[in-house]
């Protein structure tokens, strides 16, 4: 049982208390973080009290304790998820022996790039969500924005004690460069292009909630097998909180349909923007948009560094240890999608380097689950639309894909036609400007929602719908 010493100034179950060059090191991180969050941490009017869920140690009582927090102060902390005792590595070329509570020196370098890499997405998803607070749906929505800031926040002190911790000068470096770079910066961008993006309204938060907040889930469960055991605990731990921003993101595009086609029955009609929801081709573009974008994240399909990072330990396979077979791939195939003589095929490719588009298959896999669910609703109104998932070639700019123009049906075109096309695929300026048109305002009276969301089905945390979720001055 891990406790916590809460009179701490960084709560933490990993005994600062005890280190105290590291100790020292993050309470000199911890002022320049807090300039960071009020920098680019979430905008709004007055500062509210929220109602936030704040974790305390890691085990079932103390991770979700709910109460009202008055912003910045919301605590920070640094929580790894229990050790499990006689852990071994479960894959690659080290394959049963103890796990490691040092980082190797031969492997250093790549962890410390997979560490920097996962916690750059963390601040960056921060600051593209910035201005949302002034024209959020509810109080209830409000505050799960904050919820999820501070959470991308935690993550990112997670990354950044391992750094201090485990990396000496550089990764000292690397922390505080991780809170100089800025999401859509043209100097200092964040590492990935997705992380530069904007999340420029609801809509778009919710499909990056649902998708891009899904790649960090796998990406979380492959460092969460590493054989380097502290980073395979502080995995372990944020994949609890990361489930409920992929919550967020599944039931706020489930609200927006729902309420969509309330309006598409009650009027008998599809083209709704006149009663001022969002229309489904609509809501379709903006998930072709996110769909493909998200699938960049995972590398080009064929990598050699997926396979160093495999073979080394570093970084295993979706439930490495749940899949039967020998955890090593020397031998092994995977089947890997292709353009090739005139068609989309699947071509076999060695399994070590295929590895990234293993995991892309396996959050697929997840993401058309929850698209099932969508449709569901849709169905339940008797609405004649399916929402459907782009071809995995469709608007790529990482990978085999790149460069090609491909239509969400997977038909291969030239650049003509892909511009004649491109504004019934992907959101256009006159598409994302209505989006926004619906947003003019934050609502955050209890109970109150926007026309265009229906409210959801259950509060947070068993309270009631019209719970005062947040609080203003
Ligand atoms: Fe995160
Ligand atoms: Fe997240």
């Amino acid at each position: 049982m891990s406790s916590v010493d809460l009179n701490d100034r960084i709560p933490n179950n990993v005994d600062l208390a005890s280190d105290r060059r590291l100790r020292r090191a993050l309470e000199q991180w911890q002022p320049a973080f807090l300039d960071w969050w009020r920098e680019m941490g979430p905008a709004h009017g007055a500062v509210p009290e929220v109602y936030l869920r704040t974790a305390t140690s890691v085990d079932r009582s103390g991770w979700a304790n709910f109460g009202y927090t008055r912003m910045p102060d919301y605590r920070w902390g640094v929580f790894l998820a229990d050790p499990e005792p006689e852990r071994r590595i479960a894959f690659g070329d080290h394959k049963g022996e103890p796990v490691w509570q040092r980082v190797p020196g031969e492997h250093r370098a790549a962890l410390r790039r997979l560490i920097v890499i996962q916690g750059d997405t963390e601040p960056a998803s921060v600051e593209q969500q910035r201005h949302l607070g002034r024209t959020c749906p509810s109080g209830y929505d409000l505050r799960n924005l904050f919820q999820i800031n501070v959470e991308e926040g935690r993550h990112l002190w997670a990354m950044v004690y391992l750094l201090h911790a485990y990396f000496g000068r550089d990764g000292r470096e690397e922390a505080q460069a991780l809170l100089e770079r800025r999401s859509g910066d043209a100097d200092r961008p964040r590492i990935l292009t997705a992380f530069n993006e904007r999340t420029p309204d609801w809509l778009a938060l919710f499909m990056f909630t649902f998708l891009t907040d899904r790649d960090g889930k796998f990406q979380l469960h492959s460092l969460a097998e590493s054989a380097f055991d502290p980073l395979s605990r502080t995995c372990r731990f944020m994949l609890t909180e990361e489930a409920h921003h992929m919550f967020v993101g599944i039931t706020g595009l489930t609200r927006v349909v729902q309420r969509t086609c309330e309006i598409m029955r009650e009027h008998g009609t599809g083209d709704v923007r006149r009663f001022g929801v969002i229309d489904l081709p609509t809501f379709q573009k903006y998930l072709n948009f996110h769909f493909s974008v998200t699938l960049d994240l995972f590398g080009a399909e064929v990598s050699t560094n997926a396979a160093a990072s495999y073979t080394g330990g570093l970084k295993g396979r979706f439930h490495e240890t749940g899949i039967e077979d020998d955890h090593r791939l020397n031998h092994a195939r995977y089947p890997v999608l292709r353009w090739q003589d005139g068609a989309f095929r699947k071509v076999g490719a060695p399994a070590l380097n295929a590895l990234n588009e293993r995991l892309r298959d396996d959050f697929i896999a997840d993401v058309e689950a929850g698209v099932g669910r969508i449709n569901r609703v849709v169905r339940g109104f008797e609405v004649d639309f399916e929402i459907t998932l782009p071809h995995v070639a469709f608007n790529r700019k990482v990978g085999a894909f790149a460069g090609m123009d491909v239509t969400p049906n997977g038909a291969v075109i030239d650049a003509g036609a892909w511009r004649r096309g491109e504004e019934d695929w992907l959101p256009s300026a006159s598409d994302r400007a209505y989006v926004r048109s619906l947003m003019p305002e934050a609502i955050t009276e209890p109970g109150r929602f926007a026309n265009w969301i229906a409210p959801p089905s259950r509060g947070i945390n068993h309270q009631p719908i019209d719970f005062e979720y947040v609080r203003l001055d």
